[in-house]
């Protein structure tokens, strides 16, 4: 490929920081985002890989409310789980960040700002539906109402979720908030729109004339959209989560999401650049007409990526636009769409407990069978036959016959290559163009043809030292079976290259196996990488066979998951990440009987305890008020948390400790209560 650039920005979806990532997120987009990553440092090219986590957005307070945290503690929570999670999987981001920080929060501001000071919005005002009592304007997943086809009582204001009909707000009958079922009324609300008709015209050019390479999903989909005609978009909300919108009067408007999160890409690239000066300015990244701007990301950020972030770009006049956009399609899980309501995934944190160590196993699957053109599924005993059969059976096999058998003629010494053979010839031909086949693939994004081409170089090797049987011809000819061993070594040393990009952690165990300190792509075809007499390390296995109870226990997980979501229809919350010991004996949980319990005037969610601790009286506030009259609580022995940090409430209420109540999925709560009476102040452990 011609190179025209000089350096390549790569960036990756921000996930939303209100959940654990899955195997879907892996599969669709930061596998593959790693991969070509570590393609292009390995040969040596300025590439810089940005991460972040996308922080607002109606659904990171929903999740609060329902918790009863606040946003930031929601995102604080997963963005450092997701981060975790990421680096455990050698996702190798130059930076992996978030949207709230104040980087982000300064440089989406001034960059909407900018747009608006340059007449680049335009302004729409329009009615919306409003809570008088709460005073806030209600987006439509906050809304519930009948819906107007089937009459069910519970429909959101986008969504029926009993006959699947696609609603507006306005379409729903007596619609109420869901969150406290406070009867709504339209008011008068204005917000900025990015006339995206506007910018219709230079999108046909630029991605159906100028950028017919792009992938045939993704292109597809922007035609699709071009065809049917772009209208402005509203780039801000009236929501108390998210970035002000930086204009006189705009209070309790934040920007859109959809708005500042790319931006994100930006504000991360600074925070990189800022702090390692020697990577040159985040300007240079960003601006340069010389850099390269890739988005990797899933099916459903298409059109924000390809259509809207760049308009946004262009826009604001002095950015780069992406050259491409590799989106990928959906993974499905055993045959069922990944859903994080239904518990219906692998989560990332769950599968290094249940699979320590076999990051590189998931990784190989996930890009063996990655959706690039289709919708692809995974399933267990899949990921087991890629292991066992692939990755133990030719990759591992091949390696351990190699080193084992140096180890056990040579005490682990390269030996001398002799005169080389036809088949030697051959074999060794078959590799000589592997680099260029791999770097064709890795170059068109075709990662999963690629991750072929590198296990095929596995089966040459395999191949090769089964038809040349060392083992028996080292009775008749043993100066022959120096030239298979140092042929089989070369081929392994090309091995841990070739499997760099896709399988890190493995590359590295076998290139600490080979004392291979130095290597580059461009070392790829050599036959030289391990020169004779050089002592190579002891071997051990690349990989191990997963057994058939591993993979039933991850089976019957499902199955759980499943049979529940079918009886109860409901499902439980995903278990959280593990602790220790320590971190639970910190919470001083204890009983308490309750001697007073009232309403909070103009709270309505609240009761106001006053609870005997065994020790003193305090007060403690808590949201049930829904589900009790305060006379059924006078009496009960509860269990509080005595330790945590006292809680002001806006009407100078503090609460001090919290009652503990369960909460089903249908959002029903019932307070813990004991079994038998004990002294108030009794400790629970
Ligand atoms: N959080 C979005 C999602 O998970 C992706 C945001 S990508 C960004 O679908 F460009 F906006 F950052
Ligand atoms: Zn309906």
């Amino acid at each position: 490929m011609e190179k025209k650039f000089k350096r390549t920005l790569v960036t990756s979806a921000l996930p939303y920081a209100n959940g654990p990532v899955h195997i879907g997120h892996l599969a669709g987009v930061y596998v593959p985002a790693d991969i070509y990553v570590r393609y292009l440092r390995l040969k040596g090219e300025d590439v810089l890989f940005i991460g972040g986590s996308d922080e607002h957005g109606v659904p990171v307070t929903i999740r609060a409310k329902k918790e009863g945290c606040t946003p930031q503690d929601v995102v604080d929570r997963y963005h450092k789980l997701i981060k975790q999670s990421f680096e455990d999987f050698g996702i190798s981001f130059d930076v992996y960040s978030r949207t709230t920080s104040a980087i982000h929060h300064k440089l989406a501001s001034d960059f909407f700002r900018k747009l608006y000071d340059d007449g680049k919005f335009v302004e729409i005002e329009s009615e919306q539906y409003y809570d008088e009592e709460t005073h806030e304007f209600l987006t439509d997943r906050n809304i519930k109402g009948e819906c107007p086809h089937c009459h069910n009582a519970d429909a959101y204001g986008d969504q029926c979720e009993k006959c699947g009909s696609t609603l507006s707000p306005d379409e729903l009958i007596n619609p109420v908030n869901a969150i406290n079922g406070n009867p709504l009324v339209k008011h008068k609300t204005s917000h900025w729109y990015l006339p995206l008709d506007q910018y219709q015209q230079w999108l046909e050019q630029w991605i159906l004339e100028d950028h017919k390479e792009w992938r045939p999903n993704v292109y597809g989909q922007c035609k699709s959209w071009l065809d049917a005609g772009l209208k402005p978009r509203a780039v801000t909300r009236d929501l108390d989560w998210g970035i002000p919108v930086p204009v006189e009067g705009a209070e309790g408007k934040v920007l859109y999401v959809w708005f500042d999160a790319p931006i994100g890409y930006i504000s991360n690239t600074k925070e990189l650049c800022d702090q390692h000066p020697e990577l040159g300015s985040w300007e240079t990244w960003w601006k340069d007409p010389e850099s390269r701007l890739i988005h990797f990301i899933g099916k459903d950020n298409i059109v924000f990526h390809c259509i809207v972030f760049p308009s946004m770009l262009k826009a604001h006049g002095d950015y780069n636009l992406p050259d491409n956009v590799p989106a990928n399609e959906f993974l499905n899980l055993e045959n069922g769409k990944i859903s994080t309501s239904r518990n219906w995934a692998v989560w990332l944190n769950e599968y290094l407990v249940d699979m320590p160590g076999k990051q590189d196993v998931l990784r190989y699957v996930l890009t063996a069978n990655a959706p690039e053109t289709k919708d692809n599924d995974f399933t267990w005993k899949d990921y087991q036959a890629r292991n066992n059969n692939e990755l133990v059976a030719v990759y591992g096999n091949f390696v351990n016959r190699a080193l084992q058998l140096t180890q056990k003629y040579y005490g682990g010494i390269v030996p001398e290559c002799g005169e080389l053979t036809d088949t030697d010839k051959a074999t060794l031909a078959e590799f000589k163009d592997v680099k260029e086949r791999l770097e064709a693939l890795l170059d068109s994004f075709k990662f999963r043809e690629a991750l072929k081409e590198a296990m095929n170089l596995a089966r040459i090797g395999n191949k090769y030292i089964a038809d040349e049987e060392p083992w028996k011809v080292v009775k008749t000819d043993p100066e022959r079976v120096k030239t298979v061993i140092y042929i089989s070594l070369q081929l392994t040393a090309n091995l841990a290259i070739a499997f760099e990009p896709f399988l890190p952690f493995s590359s590295q165990r076998l290139r600490e196996m080979i004392c291979m300190e130095t290597f580059a792509w461009n070392e790829l075809g050599s036959t030289e990488l391990l020169p004779a007499g050089k002592q190579l390390a002891k071997p051990s296995l690349l990989f191990e066979k997963i057994e058939d109870d591993v993979i039933q226990a991850q089976i019957d997980k499902l199955e759980a998951t499943k049979k529940a979501n079918e009886e109860a229809g409901y499902t439980a919350a995903p278990v959280k990440e593990n602790i220790s010991y320590d971190d639970f004996s910190k919470l001083d949980i204890r009983v308490g009987t309750v001697l007073e319990c009232e309403r909070v005037p103009k709270m309505k969610k609240l009761l106001q305890f006053r609870i005997d601790d065994g020790l003193q009286k305090r007060t403690i506030v808590s949201g049930i008020a829904q589900f009790y009259e305060p006379e059924q609580l006078v009496g009960k022995q509860v269990l509080f948390i005595a330790n945590l940090a006292p809680r002001q409430f806006k009407n100078g209420l503090v609460s001090e400790g919290m009652i503990l109540s369960a909460e089903d999925w249908d959002g029903n709560i019932s307070v813990t209560t004991i079994d038998r009476e004990v002294k108030p102040g009794s400790c629970i452990s």
